[in-house]
């Protein structure tokens, strides 16, 4: 049973409050807690950004968002004019100063709550908002800053922001997000390596062949174009999701659940990354660029042509990591995402070597190895692909069979957003689930020389179809190892 535990009462100060990512996630996350009672009623979101909007502007924007992005399940006319009446709304500028009294005001009435700046804006306000939240006393002890993703776009623009927001708030009051890690399934990763012998024992170079991780979604850039066009998918999603995901995977087992504890053992398989340089980047990497093409039947333009102009910009990335660690020797980890692919679905896929000799005739049994699925979204859920007896008579003969379990039926929910846990994480002073600076740190130093080889090259982005599984290079990337991509993603064959 799913047990709800309120947490403390907080002030939460949100930092671009106008953007994407408030509306789409943080508001209706909110109100979500707020409904179920996790957060306590007297608990008080001030929402600020630069626009000038009234109070009521403001509260008529977020009560949108709420009917657009939530599901009509989880809507509740009554409790969501309570949730929006309940905002409060400050223009200020984060970075001048200007328009911060209103705010220093609200917040000194309640100087022994937590208090939790949210900095939902570009990374490079971070310091400077910082600044002005010390400047203008804001800081109490029971003080958090949390920071969206991406934290810079290289090494050395990271650990400047970085340096700025760690002279102003301790590392232990930093929350750096990485909302892969609330998701529910995520953290079944851990259960299911941690919480069951069968796994562990085999989770090594002598039964593993590869791992597959794929996070591919349907959508484009939505309202995002400028950010998404100097970002690209490589740093977007490769430099934090998927090379989180790879963290749980491959770490080894941390000696208690303590965070820093689980955050020493990621960042030693980020230190183990076998460094992908120029020499590497043509046989390693592939970048790719989605043409126009369809998504569930309805014509999709091309990035280029929804940019309005040509763009280097990779909205696909599939690449081929090392661990360099002894539990891992010559096991490739493949990764993969892409914007305007075919089917939203994010997937590991562990593949297991075969059994070293077959006593089955081969007219009769192809042996198929093993491969563990672990569905991370949608139809959450893991599956374990065995070989079997071909049941009735005509000889023994073999058939792969699957054993399937789908979280949603197992356990009757509907899984939360990642965003309702991490932000009440946040409150209760928890950051297991959050990055620490040097992981953030090893990840760009793996990541930059990448980037850095992919700008010296005259190659462009390989084009894609929109609605097409990626660029074949991508497919050549695995097959030239003798491998495939796990592709039949509803009944797990493949
Ligand atoms: C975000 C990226 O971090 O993750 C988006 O900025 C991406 O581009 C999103 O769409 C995917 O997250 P989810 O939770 O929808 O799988």
């Amino acid at each position: 049973m799913a047990q709800i535990i309120p947490v403390k009462v907080f002030d939460m100060v949100v930092f671009g409050a106008t953007g994407d990512l408030t509306l789409r996630k943080l508001m209706p996350s909110l109100y979500l807690r707020f409904r179920d009672g996790q957060a306590p009623a007297e608990s008080r979101v001030i929402a600020a950004a630069r626009t000038p909007l009234s109070e009521e502007d403001y509260r008529a924007k977020i009560a949108d968002a709420l009917h657009t992005f939530l599901d009509e399940s989880q809507r509740d006319e009554a409790l969501i004019r309570q949730f929006c009446a309940a905002l409060r709304y400050v223009a200020l500028d984060g970075v001048s100063g200007e328009g911060w009294e209103r705010l220093v005001d609200l917040l000194a009435t309640e100087p022994e709550r937590v208090r939790v700046f949210y900095l939902a804006t570009a990374p490079d306000l971070y310091g400077p908002i910082c600044r002005n939240i010390r400047k203008f006393n804001l800081i109490t002890p029971l003080s958090r800053v949390v920071l969206e993703k991406p934290i810079g776009h290289d090494l050395a623009s990271a650990r400047a922001i970085n340096d700025e927001v760690g002279a102003i708030f301790e590392e232990s009051q930093i929350y750096r997000i990485d909302h892969f890690l609330g998701k529910e399934t995520v953290q079944n990763l851990m259960a299911l390596r941690f919480a069951n012998a069968i796994f562990e024992r085999l989770w090594n170079a002598d039964v593993i062949d590869h791992v597959q991780i794929t996070v591919a979604e349907t959508v484009g850039v939505e309202g995002r174009a400028e950010y998404y066009d100097k970002t690209g998918a490589l740093r977007e999603m490769v430099q934090n999701h998927l090379l989180q995901l790879l963290c749980l995977l491959a770490m080894e087992p941390p000696v208690s659940l303590d965070p820093n504890a689980v955050r020493d053992e990621k960042l030693k398989v980020l230190r183990a990354l076998k460094p992908i340089g120029r020499a590497e980047v043509g046989s390693h990497t592939v970048r790719g660029q989605y043409v126009h093409g369809a998504i569930d039947g309805k014509p999709v333009p091309g990035y280029a042509t929804e940019m309005g102009r040509p763009s280097r910009t990779e909205t696909f990335v599939a690449l081929k990591a090392e661990v360099h660690a002894w539990r891992w020797a010559g096991v490739p980890f493949y990764l993969r995402t892409g914007k305007r692919m075919a089917q939203k679905v994010s997937e590991v896929v562990v593949q297991f070597r075969n059994v070293p000799l077959s006593i089955f005739p081969p007219a009769v049994s192809d042996l198929e190895p093993n491969k563990l699925v672990i569905r991370l979204q949608p139809n959450e859920g893991i599956l374990l692909k065995l070989m079997t007896k071909d049941p009735g008579p005509g000889g023994l003969r073999l058939r792969p069979a699957r054993l399937d379990i789908s979280f949603q039926k197992a356990f009757n929910i509907v899984y939360p957003e990642a965003y309702e846990r991490l932000l009440m994480d946040v409150v209760r002073g928890n950051p297991t689930l959050f990055m620490r600076r040097d992981e953030v740190e090893a990840a760009w130093r793996w990541i930059d020389p990448i980037i850095e080889a992919w700008a010296d090259s005259p190659d462009l982005p390989r084009p894609y179809p929109a609605g097409s599984w990626g660029p074949t290079a991508a497919i050549a990337l695995i097959e030239r190892d003798g491998r495939t991509w796990h592709e039949d993603w509803d009944n797990g064959e493949g």
